[in-house]
């Protein structure tokens, strides 16, 4: 007999930037026969191929390319998917990150290409659209749904960046943030309705953002590390699920601490300007 559809054991699962690092490996974490995953991303072939492996392991599997900042486009993805096996788990794990360093141009090339010189407001804007509101509208799609259902779990992506504002990604950290706190408010409001909300806040996790990312990176993970900690964590209804630990204790001292004491850390540790 199938187990019934319960928080603990979803069988739709939607995923965004399923074509990334950790978004890929959550994919196949959670294939399976009887699960049926809606995959986004804006790669075509990585999705075909991240399709084929998922279909291997037995889960039905529809996928999405497109942009999240083509709102139209997205909507009438998210409408459609409701309208037939809405999504018991929600996971928007789409983002991106910029950098506030130079980037090796002439002026900043002098100075090792490592001095902050501020985000370009484009990219900022492109971030927060990505970042903040895509994953809004994806929450305010599946809520109705879900409230009626009387069921249903939202999975946000935040960061350990969120904990404490790092010189070197200023917008990235605020979007993360921003995250934190909204999952954290939903999640207190849902709690009566059936409704869990969880607020994943990774630390280091191999993929292209992170690589991309100045500065070391302490404690780093694999994808599929990664995504074995997050679907037991969501499976367990954590509110915060967060790793590796050390990083979480650290990044955690550093929202605590007199503000002026986490500055001097945050430069000791090479995450300054
Ligand atoms: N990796 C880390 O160390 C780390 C740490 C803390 C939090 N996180 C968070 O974890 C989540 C997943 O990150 P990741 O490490 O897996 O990053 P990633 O490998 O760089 O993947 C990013 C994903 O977002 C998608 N994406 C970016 N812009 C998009 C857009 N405009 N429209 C649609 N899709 C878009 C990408 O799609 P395409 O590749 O197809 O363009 C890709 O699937 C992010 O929210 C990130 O902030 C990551």
């Amino acid at each position: 007999m199938n187990a019934p559809i319960t928080n603990a054991n979803p069988k739709a699962i939607l995923i965004t930037g399923a074509t990334g690092g950790i978004g890929g490996a959550l994919a196949i974490a959670y294939a399976a026969n009887g699960i049926t995953l809606y995959l986004q991303g804006r790669d075509q072939a990585k999705l075909a191929s991240l399709q084929a492996r998922c279909e291997a392991l037995g889960a039905r599997v529809e996928i999405a390319a497109l942009d999240v900042t083509n709102r139209v486009a997205f909507d009438e993805w998210l409408g459609k998917l409701c309208q037939t096996t809405p999504p018991d788990l929600v996971i928007p794990a789409a983002g991106i990150n910029i950098s506030a360093m130079g980037n090796g141009a002439p002026d900043d090339a002098a100075q090792g290409g490592s001095h902050f010189v501020g985000e370009k407001w484009a990219e900022v804007d492109a971030l927060i659209e990505i970042n903040i509101r895509a994953v809004m509208a994806t929450v305010d799609h599946v809520l109705p749904i879900m409230r009626a259902r009387g069921h249903g779990q939202i999975a946000l992506f935040s960061s350990l960046a969120a904990y404490y504002g790092l010189p070197v990604t200023p917008s990235y950290c605020a979007s993360k943030a921003a995250i934190k706190a909204y999952g954290e408010a939903l999640r207190g409001g849902l709690s009566g309705q059936g409704i869990w909300v969880n607020v994943i806040m990774p630390g280091f996790v191999e993929s292209y953002m992170c690589n991309e990312m100045a500065g070391p990176k302490p404690f780093m993970w694999s994808p599929e590390k990664a995504a074995i900690a997050i679907k037991d964590g969501l499976k367990n209804n954590r509110a915060r699920i967060s790793f590796p630990f050390p990083l979480n204790l650290g990044c955690w001292f550093l929202a605590v601490l007199p503000a002026a004491v986490s500055a001097r850390l945050v430069k000791w540790f090479d995450y300054s300007a």
